[in-house]
């Protein structure tokens, strides 16, 4: 058996991320701005080099992947990926789930399901129309709820992931809670996070009700939870930075993925590759190894599973928001539709 994947820290690499494309039919003000310019398409991994690649990464030891974006079901041919995946299922590869805005998932649900996902998580903001065009710039949240119906439908466990934003759907803090309640979904709250080039965000919003330059701390936000539910906090399970908390009124599991404010490094079980290749070993920060040059350069898969061994090896003991290290005006230098959320 080849031995797993183990860091210079002791921790097992189970769970990769993958981001299959960096494109979105979505333009959200607090990742990118409206006229991003994406990647052109030969940099891209092609859907068989992410084959490959993935599947080494399950040899390796890989149990969990977890596909997204950019918007992943907007990537030509994707399904095909998920179908070639779903091989590895019960092979090594015990899940693999998506990450979406919910804009493709009326049409793709079913054949989600058959290819073995069972659990999504759908991106979604707000229960207001407006607000979710204004948020979103391009998207409609009629079709996400379709969307989101259509996947329950078809059987898939969704949790819905809620960046958190004061000023904009701090008033639907309980709306948000009650809505998933009612609809058995799960739900996280994502802090804002300093990524990429916003360009014009913060400006815009045709109501003028975005001012994303207003970060709301999850431990506010969790302590208005607490008005009115009783929160028991759930052990860590994950391996990544989310924290939950049951509420005992509705049974229903809330999580806080607080990035920058809280230290979850030693028990990080995961890594990244962004749609062009590389695979970033810590979200904050920016060493990554260039797999794609590894993948066109060889045919060889020793030669790959040395190239992630070796990157493994590089693995940072804990990350650090520190701007020294990214760029100078405080932001990270690549967009999280990039590297992937
Ligand atoms: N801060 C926090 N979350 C973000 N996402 C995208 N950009 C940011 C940001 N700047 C979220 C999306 C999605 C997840 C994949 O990443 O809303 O929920
Ligand atoms: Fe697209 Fe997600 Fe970025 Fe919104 S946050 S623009 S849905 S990648």
């Amino acid at each position: 058996m080849t031995p797993p994947l183990i860091d210079p820290f002791a921790r097992a690499i189970e769970y990769l991320r993958v981001s299959v494309t960096d494109r979105c039919d979505f333009r959200c003000a607090y990742c990118m701005s409206e006229n991003m310019t994406f990647l052109p398409k030969k940099q891209l991994l092609t859907l068989e080099e992410l084959d490959r690649l993935c599947t080494a990464f399950v040899r390796l030891g890989v149990r969990k992947l977890r596909i997204t974006g950019g918007e992943p079901l907007v990537r030509r041919g994707i399904m095909g990926f998920f179908e070639g995946m779903s091989r590895h299922l019960g092979q090594g590869l015990h899940e693999i789930t998506l990450t979406t805005n919910g804009s493709q998932l009326d049409r793709f649900a079913r054949s989600l399901w058959d290819a073995g996902v069972r659990r999504v998580n759908v991106s979604l903001d707000t229960l207001d129309p407006d607000k979710f065009k204004a948020i979103t710039r391009w998207g409609s949240l009629e079709k996400v709820r379709r969307g989101i119906d259509a996947a329950q439908a078809a059987g898939l466990r969704v949790k819905i992931n809620a960046v958190a934003l004061k000023g904009f759907n701090e008033d639907e803090l309980f709306d948000l809670v009650e809505w998933c309640a009612r609809g058995d979904m799960d739900l996280t709250f994502i802090e804002v996070m300093p990524m990429g080039d916003m360009g014009d965000a913060g400006a815009d919003g045709a109501d003028g009700t975005l001012r994303l330059d207003q970060y709301w701390p999850l431990e506010d936000l969790r302590a208005r939870l607490a008005e009115r539910f009783t929160l028991t906090d759930l052990p860590l399970k994950t391996g990544g930075p989310a924290r939950y908390v049951r509420l005992e009124e509705t049974g229903q599991q809330v999580g806080f993925i607080t990035p920058l404010t809280h230290n979850f490094c030693e028990s990080c079980n995961r890594v990244r590759l962004t749609c062009t290749g590389e695979l970033f070993m810590c979200l904050g920060q920016e060493d990554n190894a260039d797999l794609r040059a590894v993948l066109r350069g060889s045919q060889d898969d020793d030669v790959l599973e040395r190239a992630i061994r070796d990157a493994i090896a590089r693995k940072p003991k804990g990350h650090d928001f520190d701007y020294s290290r990214s760029r100078a005006d405080g932001q990270m230098s690549r967009h999280m539709s990039h590297t992937g959320g």
